[in-house]
Formats: structure tokens, C-alpha cells, sequence
């Protein structure tokens, strides 16, 4: 109830609407469908990778007896979407996106395949209304900044181009259109951009970076520090962990780039907790790399592979990707962070996952293999 989308989302408007709310103890994907049906409610609310887990979960008899129609929440991934509709009877999916400490925010009410995997679709009425309010900037990828012209000013990101959203901000209104944060004027300041058409306009950063396609469909590319460049190339970690989740031995995965020594850029490395009925024994490594060579770029495709039982995840059920991306592919700092995963790597030519070693790892810092 400490987060935004508990309360200011769900029993807020609870309130104000004098319907019921009915709330779980704790998430479990063994007591879910009981309480869903139980309770009689219409509508569900889910966060972040909380549609995964009840996707990756067994079948439970009452998972389409119940009286949901719509589901309503924020990080419904594209690769779970159609399936969760599909497998749980719930008709219309409402994924939605917004910030706290953000200035917008976008609405998808999806009955069918059109919308569907998108956070949001900017038509021609949204465009009137508020298209000069909102915009995507070109960013360079290695160094996350917002790319300027020759004159100085933002570029807006094509059609299909990724972009960091800004939103217009009146220079007047600024202090009580974003208060700050907390005794962080640092903070506060990273998130003000200034002479972005103009010598003095304002525009609010929000972080995120998405895509909007030529129907105005808008998706959630990646957080800003999620998006690496690996051979020149960019690469959003979103659109390969959604590959990744196809795959029917993976029940959940973290990409992220990693630094290769030796190398520019990052290259792609992914976390993966393997399904409940599968275990690293049985994976079929094979198999993988030849559905992520068969979908992906060749640039995209990760390299390496990181077999844990669990993701780390913040309270809100979002990944955490900090230190799996500290620790890379270093074995050293694995090893001392206490980790007993297993590492996999798809050596250069190869087109199957193998064990990767400490004598790869040094051959890769010494600098005779190259990736
Ligand atoms: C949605 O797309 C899927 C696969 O592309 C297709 O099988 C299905 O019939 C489509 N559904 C509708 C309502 O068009
Ligand atoms: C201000 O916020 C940044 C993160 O944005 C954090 O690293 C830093 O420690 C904060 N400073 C203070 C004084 O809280
Ligand atoms: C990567 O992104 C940058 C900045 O948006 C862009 O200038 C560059 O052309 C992109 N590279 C590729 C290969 O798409």
C-alpha cells in the first residue's frame, strides 16, 4: 500500500466509486485463483512481473472460473500478454504508464490484437490535444544523453525510433509542477531540461525510453541505463528478454549488457531462472540458441548466460539489475558475491550455449578470443 499503484490506482478510486476492494495477504500463485473467484471481483490488478508468474505457474482449476473481465496494471510484458488473456478468460487487458515523479502518462484499453503489447496508442485526438506536450528526443546510447543539433536543440526521435519521453513544462509553474526530490537538488536538477525548441523552454526528463510505431501504437522500450550498444548497435534489453520469454524452458529472465574486456560497448548477457519443470540438467541449451539466433539479430543475441534458481526483484515486482550487471562477466567477482550460478557462453562460430570457465574468462582478458 506504500506504492503509488496500491493506493493512489486501486483504493483510492475504490473509495471514490463505492465499490469493494478485496485484498491478498501475500502473492502466491497456489491461492490466487481461489481468492480471485472467491471474491466475485470484476477487475484485477497486477504489477510488474506479477502476469509472468501466474503465466509460468501450473494450471489451477479455477484460474478461468471467475468473474474478471478486465486487468488492469502497469509492466504487462508483450510476451505474457496474449497468453494471459487467452489462458485466464480475461477479455480486455488496461495496461497503463506513469511515474510518481513523473509528468505523464499513457493508457492502453486492449480488447484484441491491434493494441495488444502496446502501453498506449496516440491518435489523432490525443495528438491535438496534447501532442505538443509530450515528445521522444533522440538519445545516444553509450552515453544516455539527449542528442542536440547543430544549433543546440533536440532532435524528435522517427517514427519507430526510440526516444526519451520529455514532457513541456511552463517555465513560470516549474517548482509546483515538480516539486523535487527531498533535499536533492542534484537529483531534482538531473530531471530539467532547458532550450530543448527553444532559448528558454522547459521540458521535464522522464527516464524512459519508448518507441511509437506509424498507428501511434506506443511501447515501453527500456528504462534509460537498460538499452546497451554492442557492435555498433543498439540494443533494448525489453525486446530480447521478451524473445527469451517465449522459450518454453525459461520461466523468467534479466538482460543487461555487459562490459567484455577488450571490447566497445556491452554485449548482451541474460539471467535466466529455468521453468519448474526443467532443470539445468535438462535445459536444452541447443535449443535456445537456435530460437535466439533464429529471432534476434545477430548483434542482439546474448552472448552469455547465467542459469539462477531466482531474480532479484524490488517490492513492487520489478527487476532488479544492478548487480547482476556490476558483476558481468567477471567469475572473480561472481564467485566472491557468494553466487552459485552457472555460467554459459556462446563462444564465437558457435551456434550452441557452453559452459563458460574460468581458462574462457582469461582467454577473453588476455585478448585471444574475441567476441
Ligand atoms: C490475433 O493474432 C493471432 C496470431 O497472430 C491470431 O491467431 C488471432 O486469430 C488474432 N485474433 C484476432 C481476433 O484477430
Ligand atoms: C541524491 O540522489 C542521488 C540519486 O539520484 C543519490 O545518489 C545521492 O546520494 C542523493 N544525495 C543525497 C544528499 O541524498
Ligand atoms: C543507435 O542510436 C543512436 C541514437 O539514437 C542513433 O544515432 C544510431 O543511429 C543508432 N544506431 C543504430 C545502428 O540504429
Amino acid at each position: 500500500m506504500y506504492h503509488g499503484a496500491g493506493q493512489g490506482l486501486c483504493i483510492l478510486p475504490v473509495i471514490y466509486a463505492g465499490a469493494s476492494v478485496r485484498l491478498g495477504r501475500k502473492f502466491s500463485h497456489k491461492t490466487f485463483w481461489p481468492e480471485v473467484s472467491e471474491s466475485k471481483a470484476n477487475r484485477l490488478q497486477y504489477v510488474g512481473e506479477l502476469c509472468r508468474y501466474l503465466v509460468n505457474a501450473p494450471p489451477h482449476p479455477l484460474e478461468r472460473k471467475h468473474n474478471v473481465e478486465e486487468a488492469w496494471g502497469n509492466g504487462m510484458r508483450p510476451d505474457v500478454w496474449n497468453i494471459f488473456r487467452e489462458r485466464f478468460n480475461i477479455p480486455v487487458i488496461h495496461e497503463l504508464y506513469a511515474a510518481t515523479d513523473g509528468m505523464g502518462s499513457t493508457f492502453n484499453r486492449n480488447k484484441g490484437n491491434f493494441s495488444s503489447g502496446a502501453i498506449g496508442v496516440r491518435g489523432l485526438l490525443w495528438h491535438s490535444k496534447h501532442g505538443a506536450n509530450e515528445l521522444r528526443a533522440r538519445i545516444d546510447p553509450d552515453t544516455e544523453d539527449i542528442v542536440r543539433d547543430r544549433n543546440g536543440f533536440v532532435i524528435r526521435a522517427a517514427v519507430g525510433e526510440p526516444g526519451e519521453v520529455l514532457h513541456r513544462i511552463d517555465p513560470a509553474m516549474a517548482e509546483s509542477a515538480f516539486k523535487g526530490y527531498y533535499k536533492n537538488d542534484t537529483a531534482t536538477g538531473k530531471r530539467w531540461l532547458r532550450g530543448v525548441f527553444e532559448p528558454n523552454d522547459l521540458f521535464f526528463r522522464s527516464g524512459d525510453v519508448m518507441r511509437v510505431d506509424v498507428d501511434g501504437r506506443t511501447y515501453f522500450v527500456d528504462r534509460l541505463g537498460d538499452t546497451f550498444r554492442w557492435k555498433s548497435e543498439n540494443v533494448s534489453t525489453n525486446e530480447v528478454a521478451d524473445v527469451l520469454g517465449q522459450f518454453e524452458q525459461i520461466a523468467e529472465c534479466n538482460v543487461y549488457g555487459v562490459s567484455v574486456p577488450n571490447a566497445d560497448g556491452r554485449c548482451g548477457c541474460a539471467t535466466i531462472v529455468p521453468g519448474s519443470s526443467t532443470s539445468i540438467d535438462t535445459f536444452d541449451f541447443a535449443r535456445l540458441a537456435q530460437h535466439v539466433l533464429g529471432k534476434l539479430p545477430r548483434y542482439s543475441v546474448p552472448l552469455f548466460l547465467r542459469m539462477a534458481p531466482e531474480l532479484s526483484y524490488t517490492g513492487t515486482f520489478k527487476i532488479q539489475k544492478g548487480q547482476a550487471k556490476r558483476e558481468g562477466i567477471d567469475l572473480d567477482l561472481i564467485e566472491q558475491a557468494g553466487s552459485k550460478d552457472r555460467l554459459y557462453w556462446l563462444p564465437p562460430g558457435s551456434t550452441i550455449y557452453v559452459p563458460y570457465r574460468r581458462e574462457d574468462w582469461e582467454a577473453l582478458k588476455a585478448g585471444k578470443v574475441k567476441l
